[in-house]
């Protein structure tokens, strides 16, 4: 058995890897939202930027696993399962610092990426289910119109008509057009933009917490895999 101060590092190794338990299921979540919410958006969204909630949710689920590790090396006093637990989260913590570093480096991207995909699917929504699906989705939840506002509309289909979305308060066989009253005004693109970024934000914040704590484990962990070392060597 470790002694004194050790034991005390073990508590310590046991309480981080309840915070990887925790942030493992978070980030499995923050997935699983991701994909659920901005999955209707996905015709906004470059191919690249799709498999995004797909790979929080493995990194979530690979916590999961190397926190088992941590428990069980820590319960044990394993060493080789300390130093594996070790390794494990130097490998995450190195994924997540450059998964985190493209994030920022790639931020502005997001901004180029909806002004392209709004403009271009704009043209396609009396012809494509699918993108008009995701255009109503957009308008109505952004409670917004056309990509810079409702104007845009009539570059599209030139009559002066407005998708049905733009108006709330326009009976379900009404025709919608600039004149209909209470028409959404902002821009869609402006909410959409807001959006993306509030989330990346949280994501990033929610990031930085867990890397610190990643890294204050690998640390205990260290500390408990040389005591456990010292035992041996002095038995
Ligand atoms: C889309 O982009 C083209 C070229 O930059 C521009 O002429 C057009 O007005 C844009 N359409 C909308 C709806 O903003
Ligand atoms: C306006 O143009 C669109 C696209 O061509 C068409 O689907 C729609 O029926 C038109 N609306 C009216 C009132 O003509």
């Amino acid at each position: 058995m470790v002694s004194g101060g050790m034991t005390c590092v073990k508590y310590l190794l046991y309480v981080f890897n309840l915070l990887f338990f925790v942030s493992g299921a978070v980030i499995l979540a923050i997935g699983a939202v991701i994909y659920v919410v901005y999955g209707h958006y996905s015709n906004f969204v470059y191919d690249s930027f799709q498999s995004a909630p797909l790979v929080l949710i493995i990194v979530g689920v690979i916590i999961f696993l190397v926190a088992f590790f941590g428990c069980c090396g820590a319960c044990k006093e394993n060493h080789c399962m300390i130093i594996t637990f070790s390794v494990l989260l130097l490998v995450i913590f190195t994924m997540e610092l450059g998964t985190g570093i493209a994030g920022y480096v790639r931020r502005n991207e997001v901004e180029v990426m909806l002004e392209n995909k709004l403009n271009s699917t704009m043209y396609d929504y009396y012809s494509n289910e699918k993108i008009k699906e995701t255009w109503d989705i957009a308008q109505h939840e952004g409670k917004c119109c056309g990509m810079n506002g409702p104007q845009d509309w009539n570059l599209v289909n030139h009559n002066n008509t407005l998708p049905h979305t733009c108006c709330p308060d326009t009976p379900d066989d009404g025709t919608c057009t600039l004149n209909s009253p209470n028409i959404y005004t902002a821009s869609c693109f402006s909410k959409l933009k807001d959006g993306f970024t509030k989330y990346g934000s949280i994501i990033g914040g929610v990031g930085i917490g867990i890397a610190v704590c990643q890294l204050m484990g690998v640390v205990f962990a260290c500390c408990l895999a040389r005591s456990i070392r010292q035992e041996y060597e002095t038995v």
